[in-house]
């Protein structure tokens, strides 16, 4: 997401700025482009020599460097986004008043850009109401606050004003500026995980399904753009990205009920939650005891959600569907396509090398109306998910 992006980074002078050094590295290792800008007071903590070999391009600090002026309306002009970081009491009180003394604030005055900060500081500090006041000024002026994580201080105290850890700026970044726009406005639907049919008040009838399939899809269609509701039947299933929402079901009785409540508006509907074929006919509303040698359970057919979803789709949606079969494979999967009207079934073949359920790999077979086969090779979850949007967007 972050590949061919400009990204400025501003380091202040706070013993949080080492943390800078593992964002600029792993801002590289995304494909970005990244120029460092340190304020005088930086060097103290962190060397510009590290730096600059990591970003691969010079590190600015004064404004006027070996007597040649630094082109700040340039560099604010060339980067794409700009993250301040540590930002200190000292450079915020700058930034709200409009101060100039450092090439860095010189470039934040100029940059066209969107500008991220992330404050550090001690928690008195980051509760002191003149700090509170500049923050509201500089976001009032448009910039954009990730906010302090509470946890142990460099004074030895414990409290608010940790600055974010590098990965969660990346997280920010990437969540807040760089999703793509192919799926922008599209909105897609996507069950996951298992559902769990009550047998009595302390039992249940499941399966092996963690949702991590589903999951990925999720994050996958998030990144391009889209709209996304998870609809997820494992409680601990949960996004990176905060943008992704989350329904929690339990049962395919539930699942059914929030597929019904929100399919209409979806662009996009895939069914990759394991839903339960059967559900007891009645359930014993006191916990069975071990009175006898065997135990027969009345199971009843649950509604076939996808096949709901089939009849009722309008032109407009295109539905997905899962296939998971261990015989047959193919011939199972063509007759699920057509039976419940899906658009393309993607298709789980569980073999010596492909334990699909719980495995952060997966391989799998598209089929599509006219019954074309696209394989998948054996790979992470996360990437296969990319693939398999991406197959959709150029099949549409
Ligand atoms: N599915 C559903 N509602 C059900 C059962 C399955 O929506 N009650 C969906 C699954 O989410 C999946 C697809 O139907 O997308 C196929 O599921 P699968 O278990 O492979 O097949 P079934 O249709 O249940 O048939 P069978 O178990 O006989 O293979």
């Amino acid at each position: 997401m972050l590949q061919n992006k400009k990204i400025i980074v501003g380091i202040t002078g706070s013993i949080a700025a080492y943390k800078s050094i593992i964002l600029v590295r792993l801002l590289i290792k995304e494909g970005a482009t990244v120029k460092v800008i340190l304020t005088p007071n930086a060097v103290n903590f962190v060397s510009p020599l590290v730096l600059s070999t990591l970003s691969k391009n010079k590190v600015g600090i004064e404004l006027f460097a070996e007597n040649e002026w630094e082109n700040h309306v340039a560099l604010g002009l060339w980067a794409d986004l700009m993250i301040i970081a540590p930002l200190t009491c000292n450079t915020l009180s700058k930034l709200a008043l409009g101060g100039c003394d450092s090439l860095l604030l010189a470039t934040y005055l100029s940059a066209r850009c969107p500008i991220i900060v992330a404050p550090a500081m001690d928690e008195d500090m980051w509760l002191h109401a003149s700090i509170q006041k500049n923050l509201k000024i500089i976001e009032n002026n448009g910039n954009h606050i990730i906010q302090v994580n509470n946890g142990e201080l460099a004074s030895g105290l414990f409290g608010l004003g940790r600055m974010a850890e590098p990965e969660e700026i990346l997280l920010y970044l990437k969540e807040n500026f760089c999703r793509k726009s192919e799926l922008t406005g599209q909105k897609v639907m996507i069950s996951a995980g298992p559902t769990k049919e009550k047998i009595d008040p302390v039992r249940y009838i499941s399966n092996y399904s963690s949702g991590k399939m589903g999951l990925a899809l999720a994050e996958a269609f998030y990144e391009k753009g889209a709209e996304v509701l998870l609809i997820s039947g494992n409680p601990s299933l949960k996004s990176k990205y905060k943008g992704i929402k989350i329904l929690y079901i339990e049962s395919a009785d539930d699942l059914f009920e929030a597929c019904k409540l929100n399919y209409q508006s979806m662009d996009y509907l895939i069914m990759s939650a394991a839903v339960a074929d059967y559900k007891m006919l009645n359930v014993e509303h006191s916990k069975i005891k071990k009175n006898n040698q065997n135990l027969h359970l009345e199971l009843t057919k649950t509604i076939d959600i996808l096949k709901f979803l089939g009849d009722h789709k309008t032109l407009k949606q295109t539905l997905i569907g899962f296939a998971l079969e261990t015989d047959n494979a193919i011939e199972n999967a063509i007759i699920k396509l057509t039976k419940k009207n899906l658009n393309f079934i993607i298709l789980n073949e569980i073999s010596e090398n492909n334990k699909c359920f719980q495995a952060d790999e997966n391989e799998v077979i598209i089929i599509d109306k006219n019954l074309v086969q696209t394989r998948f090779e054996l790979q992470s979850k996360a990437q296969l998910a990319i693939k398999i949007v991406d197959y959709f967007l150029l099949k549409k």
